[in-house]
C-alpha cells in the first residue's frame, strides 16, 4: 500500500511537471522579439510560466479531488477527524517554495544582469553625479549643454563612444560581430506627453525612433518634468525616464519593422496617449532615412 501511495505520488508528480513544462514550451503570450534582449528575457518568461503552471494545476487538482474524496456523504452527521500539526508536512510545504523562489530570484536577477539592467543602473548614478558637480538642472538648462554634460560623463565612464568593451559588458551577448560595431548615440527626451529623439550625429530631431538593424544603440535618456518609462514590449526592454537623473539604454534590433514606443509610468492626464513607434530599418534603408532627415545646414 505504502508503495503503491508512493509510485502514484511520484508519477503524478511527473505528469505535472511534464506537463508544466510543456505549456512553459509552448507559451506565445509575448509579442514578436525583435532585439538582443529578448532571447534571455522570453527564456526566463518560459521557465516563470512552467512553474505557474506547476502550481496552479498542481493546487487546482489537489483542491478537486479533497472536495470530492472527502465530502460529506448522506448520513454523515460527525464532525470531521481533528488534526493538527503536522510537521513532516510543515518542513516539505516550506522547503519547496522556498527552493522555488530561491531559484527564480536568482535567475532572474543573471537575467537582468545579462540584459545590462545593474550595468545602466551604476552609470545612471555616476552620471547623475557627474550632473551634479555641474550643478546643472536638466529643468532650465540650455539643452545642448545638457547633451555636453551627458556626452562629458558617458566619455569619463566608457573611454568614448567607440568603447565595446562597455557595449558587451551591458548586453552581455558577447558576440564579436557586433561588438565591433560602435553604438549609435540617440538622446531620448520624454516629457508631457511625449517622446523627442535627437541624434547628435547628425542633428536630427525626431518624434519617431528610427535604428538600423544589428547596430548596438546607446539611448541616452533624460525626462524634462515628471517620471516617465521608455516601453518597447517587442524589445522586452523597459526604462524609467527620471527627471534629474539621465539615465543609458543600450539595444540591438534583431528584426526590422515598426514597434510602439509606450510610456509605461502614469505621468498626467495624456498618460494613455503618450506613444510613439520606433522603425528598425535595414541599414541601407536607415541611411537613407538619415540622409532625407539631415539639416540643409549641416548636410
Ligand atoms: Cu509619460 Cu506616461
Amino acid at each position: 500500500m505504502q508503495i503503491r501511495t508512493a509510485i502514484t505520488a511520484a508519477l503524478a508528480t511527473t505528469a505535472l511537471v511534464g506537463t508544466g513544462l510543456l505549456v512553459g514550451s509552448q507559451v506565445s503570450l509575448l509579442p514578436v522579439a525583435a532585439s538582443t534582449n529578448a532571447p534571455p528575457y522570453d527564456s526566463l518568461f518560459r521557465v516563470l510560466f512552467s512553474i505557474g503552471t506547476i502550481l496552479f494545476l498542481g493546487i487546482l487538482i489537489v483542491l478537486a479531488y479533497s472536495l470530492i474524496r472527502f465530502r460529506r456523504r448522506p448520513g454523515e452527521l460527525a464532525e470531521g477527524l481533528p488534526i493538527e500539526g503536522n510537521l513532516p508536512l510543515e518542513i516539505v510545504w516550506t522547503a519547496i517554495p522556498a527552493v522555488v523562489i530561491l531559484f527564480v530570484g536568482i535567475y532572474s536577477y543573471d537575467i537582468y544582469d545579462r540584459m545590462g539592467g545593474m550595468a545602466s543602473l551604476d552609470h545612471g548614478a555616476m552620471q547623475h553625479q557627474a550632473m551634479d558637480h555641474g550643478s546643472m538642472n536638466p529643468t532650465q538648462m540650455d539643452p545642448t549643454q545638457l547633451a555636453d554634460g551627458i556626452e562629458a560623463s558617458a566619455e569619463r565612464i566608457w573611454g568614448g563612444i567607440g568603447s565595446t568593451q562597455a557595449y558587451v559588458d551591458q548586453t552581455g551577448d558577447g558576440s564579436e560581430a557586433s561588438a565591433a560595431v560602435p553604438p549609435l548615440p540617440v538622446e531620448v527626451t520624454a516629457m508631457q506627453f511625449a517622446f523627442i529623439f535627437h541624434y547628435p550625429d547628425n542633428d536630427i530631431t525626431s518624434g519617431e525612433l528610427h535604428v538600423p538593424l544589428g547596430q548596438p544603440v546607446q539611448l541616452r535618456m533624460q525626462a524634462r518634468d515628471v517620471i516617465h518609462a521608455f516601453w518597447v514590449p517587442e524589445f522586452r526592454l523597459k526604462q524609467d525616464v527620471i527627471p534629474g537623473q539621465p539615465t543609458v539604454l543600450s539595444l540591438t534590433a534583431t528584426r526590422a519593422g515598426t514597434y510602439p514606443v509606450i510610456c509605461a509610468e502614469l505621468c498626467g492626464p495624456y498618460h494613455g496617449g503618450m506613444r510613439t513607434s520606433v522603425v528598425v530599418h535595414e541599414p541601407d534603408d536607415y541611411l537613407a532615412w538619415v540622409t532625407q532627415n539631415t539639416p540643409a545646414t549641416t548636410a
